[in-house]
């Protein structure tokens, strides 16, 4: 199918409500290792889900929301203008320095991805991982992702998403909400994200559920990629 051309890369950036970022001290310190120190091993988890949902990912401008310390840089063209919804402060400075050394021009937007600061309409592509678990208000998330990407752009997004009723992993993730949850700065690991992309209003949207390979972290190895077109 022939694609219109990009939007172009340097957009108008709104206001930016700051007080949705945050910093958590040192549990937010230890995201921001973690998600560095891991990086490696979960993109290799999740690799087939990776590359089925950000392959063909051109350039310009890109919207990533909850980019952490920019785990999916491998899968963005130098060149790239990578507009990262970030809040928590504590994974800017990684951030930045891993973008640089990849080539992907970088504006870091401190907030949450509920409110978007892009026009309506303004971007190709928006990419997730591993954050629809963790936002406070997933419904107001997906639409923002819809309403900044232009008609036919896609969500593409890789997700652990709630294991299926009633199995000993769903049992498992409702029972460690609490703690993993704190850890992980309000990460749900029984979250029901297909209903939640279902319902936003999207003209079409891909779901393939897919076990993470051979993770370490097995009660949120329930996962799916997709690819939700505008
Ligand atoms: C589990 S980490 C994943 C980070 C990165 N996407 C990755 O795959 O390594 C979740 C990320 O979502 C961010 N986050 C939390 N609340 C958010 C919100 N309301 N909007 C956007 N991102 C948020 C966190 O700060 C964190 O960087």
């Amino acid at each position: 199918m022939n694609r219109p051309d990009p939007r172009p890369a340097d957009l108008h950036v709104g206001p930016v409500r700051e007080e949705l970022s945050f910093d958590h001290g040192g549990v937010s310190r230890f995201n921001a290792w973690f998600f560095t120190a891991f990086a490696g091993y979960i993109n290799y988890a999740a690799r087939a889900h990776k590359g089925c949902a950000f392959d063909g990912i051109t350039g310009g401008a890109v919207v990533e929301l909850g980019a952490g310390t920019g785990a999916n840089l491998g899968y963005l063209p130098a060149g790239t203008h990578l507009y990262a919804v970030e809040p928590s402060t504590q994974m800017h400075e990684r951030l930045r320095r891993r973008c640089q050394a990849a080539g992907v021009q970088l504006t870091i937007l401190s907030t949450g991805a509920e409110e978007i600061p892009l026009p309506d309409a303004s971007v190709d592509e928006v990419i997730s991982s591993l954050v629809l678990c963790t936002v406070a208000d997933p419904d107001r998330v997906v639409a923002e992702a819809r309403r900044v990407l232009r008609p036919g752009g896609r969500f593409r997004f890789v997700e652990h998403v709630a294991a299926p009723q009633r199995s000993v992993r769903a049992g498992v993730q409702q029972a460690i909400r609490r703690p993993w949850g704190w850890l992980f700065e309000g990460c749900d690991p029984h979250r029901h994200t297909r209903d939640i992309i279902e319902r936003a209003g999207f003209s079409s949207v891909r779901w393939e559920p897919r076990k993470f390979r051979r993770s370490l972290f097995w009660p949120v190895n329930t996962a799916a990629w997709g690819i939700a077109e505008r």
